[in-house]
């Protein structure tokens, strides 16, 4: 239930960042009510520990603030709200995009790079996921899970193997692949793995068109994911902001090095950047050199073996006809992302086939009365279910088949430079 708060928060969150981009007043204070009721579920639940729920109280302290301020704009009328619009909507903007999970009690901090300190170790367990999501929850994709751990989770919960081995890690890396692949999904994966607050931000939103605002809010961006001190940022979409610059500096992108080259001398900070793109080719080289943004990790279709997993995870304790065979919907889904078979939010193979069911048992529950022997008889998917759904879900391969030729390509010609495997390909 927490998880679905969580993620109906950062719905909000972000249709609120969207309201206030536009100047839309009125829509951030009805989102800033709704996101009041959402922090008084998550407080009323009982499953934030009395520690952590004084975050969440603040949130919804902040939140009640912000609904109070957006209705006072919102009685400006358009002209001037559009100006106190301007004024303060950076602030508004990155404030409130952040999401902040409870933190999870914060063991010894270890800087991600440079030499550790040589105090003696002590090994973090598997934490309770912060965001309700672990690496368990990703299907298949071993090897891109691999690397993953490689490179954020043990070096946390085994710091002296790393110092022993003299392992050094980069402060972050680039989940790259084509839409729905489950690059989010891993982020916040890392962020459950390691028990902490996890950060989304899409970096297109950073985009001001008046000069030195984006800098200005690349900047504050750090600033908040700092004062968390231990924290894992996601920062989605970043080839809107971190491109590359040819010969010319691009003075969002100096700022964005710049940042990332500080925090890392931090004692007291540590941060889990993630970034995540469709189209790293377009992303400057700077940002992915080593000592920065050191690997990059192609999160890629999944293979036959990861679409039996998620096919077999969607399809656990669904009533199935006997007629329904798993090995034949995976083979027919080769070029499906992961999301178009199974979604958290619907919409994939197997949602559309469960929702073709649904529909029939209400056809046949509705002259019926409650109690009636027929009501509860469990509709079964059947494999005709399948077929529509198939039909009806066209795969990325097929409706962008550029971006995931490209993405491969980029995955291949990087193996070949010897810095990243393609761990995706079949
Ligand atoms: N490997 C996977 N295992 C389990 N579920 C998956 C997997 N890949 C995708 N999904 C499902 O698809 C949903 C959407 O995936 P996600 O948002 O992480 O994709 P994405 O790569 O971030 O897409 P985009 O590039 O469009 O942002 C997930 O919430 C999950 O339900
Ligand atoms: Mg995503």
């Amino acid at each position: 239930m927490l998880h679905g708060l969580i993620e109906r928060e950062e719905g909000l969150k972000a249709a609120a960042l969207r309201a206030a981009d536009a100047g839309d007043w009125q829509g951030v204070a009805s989102m800033a009510k709704e996101l009041q009721a959402v922090y008084r579920a998550i407080l009323a639940s009982g499953a934030v520990p009395a520690p952590e729920s004084a975050r969440w109280e603040g949130l919804l302290e902040r939140w009640t603030r912000l609904e109070a301020e957006a209705v006072r704009k919102a009685a400006l009328g358009p002209a001037r709200a559009a100006a106190a619009a301007k004024a303060s909507a950076p602030e508004a903007v990155l404030r409130l995009s952040i999401e902040t999970a409870p933190p999870a009690p914060a063991p010894a901090p270890v800087p991600v790079s440079g030499p550790a300190p040589a105090q003696a170790c002590s090994p973090v367990p598997a934490a309770k996921s912060a965001t309700g999501v672990t690496l368990a929850d990703v299907k298949g994709l071993e090897a891109a899970k691999q690397a993953v751990m490689d490179a954020l989770v043990n070096p946390v919960r085994h710091p002296d193997i790393y110092r022993t081995l003299k392992i050094k890690n980069g402060k972050g890396l680039l989940l790259y692949g084509p839409p729905g692949t489950g690059k989010t999904m891993f982020a916040r994966a890392v962020a459950g793995e390691l028990g902490l607050p996890f950060i989304y931000k899409k970096m297109s939103e950073l985009k001001d068109k008046y000069v030195g605002e984006s800098e200005k809010n690349v900047s504050r961006l750090f600033e908040e994911a700092q004062s968390h001190k231990r924290c894992v940022v996601f920062l989605d979409e970043c080839e809107s902001i971190l491109r590359k610059r040819g010969n010319q500096k691009i003075n969002v992108v100096e700022q964005f090095l710049a940042e990332l080259d500080g925090f890392g001398t931090r004692r007291d900070v540590q941060l889990f950047l993630i970034l995540a793109t469709n189209r790293p080719w377009l992303i400057d080289s700077a940002v992915t050199r080593s000592g920065r943004i050191g690997l990059a990790v192609h999160v890629g279709l999944p293979d036959a073996e990861t679409r039996r997993a998620i096919v077999s995870a969607a399809l656990e304790g669904v009533p199935l006809a006997p007629d329904v065979d798993v090995e034949s919907i995976v083979a027919r889904t080769e070029g499906y992302s992961g999301a178009e078979l199974h979604h958290g939010d619907g919409g994939g193979v197997c949602d559309e086939a469960a929702m073709e069911a649904s529909r029939r048992w209400v056809k046949r529950r509705e002259p019926l009365r409650p109690g009636d022997p027929e009501w509860n008889r469990v509709e079964e998917v059947t494999a005709a279910d399948f077929e529509t759904a198939l039909e009806k879900v066209v795969p990325v391969s097929r409706k962008d088949p550029e971006i995931v030729r490209k993405n491969r390509e980029f995955s291949l010609s990087n193996a070949a430079a010897g810095e990243d495997g393609d761990p995706e390909a079949d």
